[in-house]
């Protein structure tokens, strides 16, 4: 068992609040990956739970025994940073047995056991080379190594991919999930790039400015966020804004552009709230207004005409920017697409009241 529980953990220096009032669990065996934007409190949350920063305030469990206290050497886990941090005059070898060394574990057990660590992360052969004559990638892959080495229950990862360029990125989060799994141990990954975040995680945590917004299921965070900040961190979005009106018996959002979103009677709004409406750029149906097969729907206002603005071609995808009565929205398209568009061209565009999130002034969803 290896479950992480924090408990309200702050973290203040001075006047700022790294982290504020954090309380989550880590599943036993489980990668969480911390996910948030650069000074949100990732390392400094992750740093807590090693030992290397004290909490301000909370406590911080492993299978609950409180070890807010107990000093870095003393805890069952061990952190991957993002610049390797190699001991430059020791060779890959003795880099991986240096933990064994300082726990006393003689000089043929701990090279045995280096060696085996090295052959399990593809760096078998290695164990002589000095970690200068190494190349990125086989520098962390050493270092974590390193890190496994001391047979620690929790293994904390600080950004370790993020000095690798994105092929080798890509190939060593591959490795990275499949050591995870091998070792069965539970892996708390900071890292504030979603894909790496989406490829690795059984879990994700979002975190913006010191707090912890929302934990799930990758999947799930993604299509159901709770708060308008996950919705904006997690892929580009179109953020319109809209205002309720319940002149008749049930009210609805509208947008300065004629669209509108009925809402349950029991939503929870007053008359004139400013609600945001979040429309994904996957989710709008692009079509020319003289397609005769678009059949364009009116009710509701899911239709509206604009024109294109910019066209911008990223590799698979094209992106549009179309304007709708001054209002621009980014509408993306497979390349290859029967319809092909330039700038100045009138379309329609279309969506399902099913894929519009609504969001609150505070932030917080709106469920319709
Ligand atoms: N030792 C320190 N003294 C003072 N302020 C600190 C210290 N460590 C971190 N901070 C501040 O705390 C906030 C959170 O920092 P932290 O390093 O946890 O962010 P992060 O989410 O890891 O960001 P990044 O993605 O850039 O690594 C930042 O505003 C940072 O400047
Ligand atoms: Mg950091």
């Amino acid at each position: 068992m290896a479950q992480i529980e924090l408990d309200g953990i702050t973290k203040r220096y001075d006047d700022l609040e790294a982290v504020s009032g954090l309380s989550t669990t880590v599943k036993d065996g489980e990668l969480l990956c911390l996910l948030g934007p650069s000074g949100c409190g990732k390392s400094t949350t992750l740093r807590m739970i090693g030992g290397l920063e004290m909490p301000t305030e909370g406590t911080i469990k492993l299978d609950d025994e409180d070890i807010t206290d107990v000093p870095p050497y003393n805890r069952d886990t061990s952190i991957v940073f993002q610049n390797w941090e190699l001991f430059p005059h020791k060779s890959v070898r003795e880099n991986v047995a240096f933990g064994l060394k300082m726990r006393d574990v003689d000089a043929d057990e701990r090279h045995e056991t280096a060696e085996e660590l090295l052959e399990r992360v593809e760096m078998g052969g290695y164990g002589s080379y000095d970690p200068t004559d190494l190349s990125g990638g086989q520098k962390q892959r050493v270092a974590l190594a390193r890190s496994l080495a001391v047979d620690p229950s929790v293994l904390l990862l600080d950004e370790p991919l993020s000095n690798l360029d994105k092929r080798l990125r890509e190939q060593m989060e591959i490795h990275l999930k499949q050591i995870h799994e091998e070792f069965d141990k539970t892996f708390i990954y900071v890292t504030h790039n979603q894909d790496e975040a989406f490829t690795l995680a059984d879990r994700i945590g979002i975190m913006n400015d010191g707090q912890l917004v929302q934990v799930g299921d990758p999947m799930d965070v993604y299509q159901n966020p709770t708060n308008r900040f996950t919705e904006e961190f997690l892929g580009d979005t179109n953020f319109i804004e809209g205002k309720v009106s319940d002149s008749s018996d049930q009210p609805v959002v509208k947008t300065g552009f004629g669209a509108s979103i009925p809402l349950s009677k029991n939503a929870g709004v007053d008359s004139g709230d400013t609600i945001d409406l979040s429309l994904r750029p996957e989710f709008l149906a692009l079509s020319s207004p003289d397609d005769q097969q678009s059949t364009v729907t009116t009710d509701g206002g899911h239709a509206v005409t604009g024109t294109v603005e910019d066209v911008l071609y990223q590799g698979s995808t094209i992106r549009y920017s179309v304007s709708v009565s001054g209002e621009p929205l980014f509408v993306e398209r497979h390349v290859g697409d029967r319809l092909e568009l330039s700038t100045g061209d009138t379309v329609q565009l279309q969506w399902d009241t099913d894929d519009v999130l609504l969001f609150r002034e505070d932030g917080t969803k709106l469920d319709v």
